[in-house]
């Protein structure tokens, strides 16, 4: 049979280069937010490209051989995107999840044939994760991996997804607007897609205003004190700054309410069609809130992450 160029080889050709939409139903301007579909990936997340980078790296230099087992601690995305990869490259997947992430996750994971271990949760609530809870989950990974011989994901300081996304999602902006934005916002987990894309954008253009999002109560990188750990936003704001954290990329620190990220999601979902999560409601409306601050020229334009789809909730 001949090669045909537009032929995916995998599920893993299927991940990146995501469309960039312009959201100009739930916000009209002056200036406009454009989003990065991440949701459309084939493990519904933008963990994806992370999942994808750190097994191809690992497979590169040997740390992952052929039929290893894969483990990971997951609040679901990254389970997710490493399930989607490692039923395209061979290997079994043993997840560990806060049981206070969203029951979906788990039977998506299961469904792509992830083994998966809810662990109780220390001191979050069903729907709010807490940094206790994920350390709890990563205990028992890093556990099971050297019980299992398995190769231990650990994606908090894996290095190699702060590239992915400068190279991939980051990159894929600028091409995908002809421009370099003028502001970035992202919500922070391992910090990889907020830190990765600020590179990529403020080597574009140095004054890009990088703004990371923060759940009002758990601003961990604006150096608040945390008081309200147990937010809406999961997947993003353990109540610490991340590892490899450059805080030299982060302008601002924007505080979003639990209240705020529930309407964004709605109107995501009936004004525009985009029936995503709870990050991704954030995002766009800490995107917003940037562009009437008056911090931006009036014509400026924001550009964000629509990081999962709805359906994970
Ligand atoms: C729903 C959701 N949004 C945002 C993020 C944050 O991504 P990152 O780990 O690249 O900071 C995650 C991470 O798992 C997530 O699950």
């Amino acid at each position: 049979m001949p090669a045909s160029s537009s032929l995916a080889s995998s599920s893993l050709d299927l991940i990146g280069r995501t469309p960039l939409i312009a959201l100009s139903r739930i916000y009209s301007g002056p200036g406009r937010v454009v989003a990065k579909a991440e949701f459309l990936q084939p493990g519904g997340s933008i963990k994806d490209r992370a999942a994808k980078a750190i097994l191809q790296a690992a497979l590169g230099d040997g740390r992952l051989r052929p039929g290893m087992p894969v483990v990971e601690m997951t609040s679901g995305n990254m389970g997710a995107g490493l399930a989607v990869a490692c039923a395209a490259l061979g290997h079994p997947l043993v997840v560990t999840m806060s049981a206070g992430n969203s029951p979906a996750r788990a039977r998506m994971l299961e469904g792509l044939g992830a083994e998966v271990i809810l662990v109780d949760q220390v001191d979050g609530a069903p729907g709010q994760v807490t940094g206790a809870d994920v350390q709890a989950a990563a205990r028992m990974a890093q556990d099971l991996a050297a019980e299992r011989g398995g190769f231990y994901v650990n994606q908090f300081h894996a290095v190699e997804c702060i590239r992915a996304h400068e190279q991939g999602t980051g990159k894929e902006i600028l091409e995908q607007l002809g421009y370099a934005p003028q502001a970035w916002t992202a919500a922070v987990g391992t910090g990889c897609t907020f830190m990765g894309v600020a590179r990529a954008l403020k080597a574009a253009r140095p004054d890009t205003v990088c703004a990371a999002v923060e759940p009002e109560g758990c601003q961990a990188l604006a150096g608040a004190p945390v008081t309200k750990a147990r937010h809406l936003i999961q997947g993003t704001s353990y109540g610490a700054v991340p590892p490899h954290w450059d805080p030299s990329l982060m302008d601002i620190s924007l505080a979003v309410k639990d209240e705020e990220v529930e309407l964004w999601r709605h109107k995501l979902a009936v004004q525009e069609g985009l029936y995503v999560g709870y990050s991704a409601a954030a995002n766009v409306c800490a995107a917003v809130k940037l562009l009437q601050s008056g911090r931006l020229p009036p014509d400026a334009t924001v550009a964000t992450v629509l990081c999962d789809t709805g359906l994970k909730y």
